[in-house]
């Protein structure tokens, strides 16, 4: 039933919005040189409505693009995938990286890589207390509310405008909320986001602003809440929850809720991950799973995971989708960058990896195969789901 009325809004509504907007990048358009008979691809197996995503970094693995000669990642990218999320090309690090200073280098060619390939892109991120320049990290110890205010809108206004109508979802504001094991527990991060710091009185209206500003900017743009430890019914995601009917109530413009999906086999996995989009869907918002991969500790002279882990990393990418394609109001599933080679794991979970759905020479790996088959059972007229 759900799924029937994805695919009913698929063919009308939102073909009808989208297609003029992004000529031939409607969620599932079809890429260059492959169709729907292709099986093997998961843009091509998902439910129309459905944008299937990948992370990729432009100015490492894109900035160099001939379309003629693609690299073996960017073929699989262009691919498999109707969505690129800039693993860091959009932070403000890269395209701010002094005062007065906007560098779009990177960002602009991921931009033509995703256009070329009939992709949508997402856009990450415009608050965050993590990779920002060291000049608003200084400047930040002495600024009054009002200048992180100007700051931050000056910066979300130009941002945002340089791609309006190329961007259809924004990660306006990320990891906002500490965790339970932080101190003072669950609330705003009004200490590690210096944004929220100088306005820590009121940090609310800020962030309302922000979202305000960036709807400003791309009114067609769907402005998202983004944060990890965010896929189930939490402590977090209540939390999460409260601070959207407020934004609600007073009239922002917040448009979707992304749980992040960072999983690692070394704790369970939240089956509530469905429910609780279906709590943030009932307030009219979509949601996204961001960035899902699934780590799996590695034990020390091991090249690889054991059968056994590999199967459940299947099966918890496998869940994470399978919560999306439930959910109708699911807009977009977007892994973190594959393969395990370009994976940020390693670097930031020492003694984790193997957590994408690639290996290194792009062998699909079970849990590619384990989504690629719920898509599939989820195209309109061959799932059991949609009766
Ligand atoms: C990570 C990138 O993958 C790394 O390359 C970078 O060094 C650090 O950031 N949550 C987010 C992402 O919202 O932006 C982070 O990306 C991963 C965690």
């Amino acid at each position: 039933m759900r799924r029937s009325l994805r695919s009913l809004l698929a063919a009308t509504a939102v073909a009808a919005l989208v297609l003029p907007l992004w000529g031939a990048t409607a969620a599932n358009a079809e890429p260059p040189g492959h169709s729907h008979a292709d099986k093997h691809a998961l843009r091509t197996q998902a439910p129309r409505d459905l944008a299937i995503g990948s992370a990729a970094w432009g100015q490492r693995d894109l900035v160099q693009y001939d379309r003629h000669a693609p690299t073996k990642y960017q073929q699989v990218l262009g691919a498999q995938f109707s969505s690129l999320t800039p693993e860091n090309d959009m932070k403000w690090d890269a395209v701010h990286p002094a005062p007065n200073v906007y560098d779009f280098a990177s960002a602009d060619a991921l931009v033509a890589f995703a256009r070329a390939n009939h992709q949508q892109v997402r856009g990450h991120t415009l608050l965050w207390h993590s990779q920002n320049p060291a000049w608003v990290t200084a400047a930040s110890q002495t600024w009054t509310c009002d200048q992180a205010r100007a700051v931050l809108e000056d910066h979300i206004r130009t941002v945002v405008g340089h791609f309006k109508g190329r961007i259809y979802e924004w990660d306006v504001a990320n990891e906002i909320f500490q965790d339970t094991w932080d101190n003072g527990g669950v609330r705003l991060r009004t200490e590690a986001n210096p944004f929220l710091k100088a306005c820590a009185a009121d940090p609310i209206a800020l962030l309302e602003d922000a979202f305000r500003w960036a709807h400003e900017a791309d009114p067609e743009a769907v402005l998202f809440l983004n944060d990890y430890n965010a896929e189930g019914i939490n402590e977090k995601t209540d939390a999460y929850y409260a601070l959207a009917q407020r934004m609600l109530a007073d009239g922002v413009p917040l448009g979707g809720f992304g749980a992040q999906g960072h999983l690692s086999l070394l704790y369970g996995f939240d089956a509530s991950i469905q429910a609780n989009f279906e709590r943030f869907a009932a307030l009219g918002l979509q949601v996204a799973v961001t960035e899902a991969d699934v780590r799996i500790p590695l034990q020390p002279g091991e090249t690889g995971p054991t059968p056994e882990q590999v199967a459940v990393q299947a099966e918890r990418y496998d869940a994470m989708l399978e919560a999306c394609l439930n959910v109708t109001a699911c807009s977009s599933f977007t892994v973190w960058g594959f393969p395990d080679a370009n994976s940020w794991v390693p670097d930031v979970f020492p003694g984790e990896g193997w957590a994408t759905i690639f290996e290194d020479d792009y062998t699909p790996k079970p849990a590619f195969t384990a989504m690629l088959e719920s898509l599939r059972d989820a195209t309109p007229g061959t799932s059991p789901r949609r009766g």
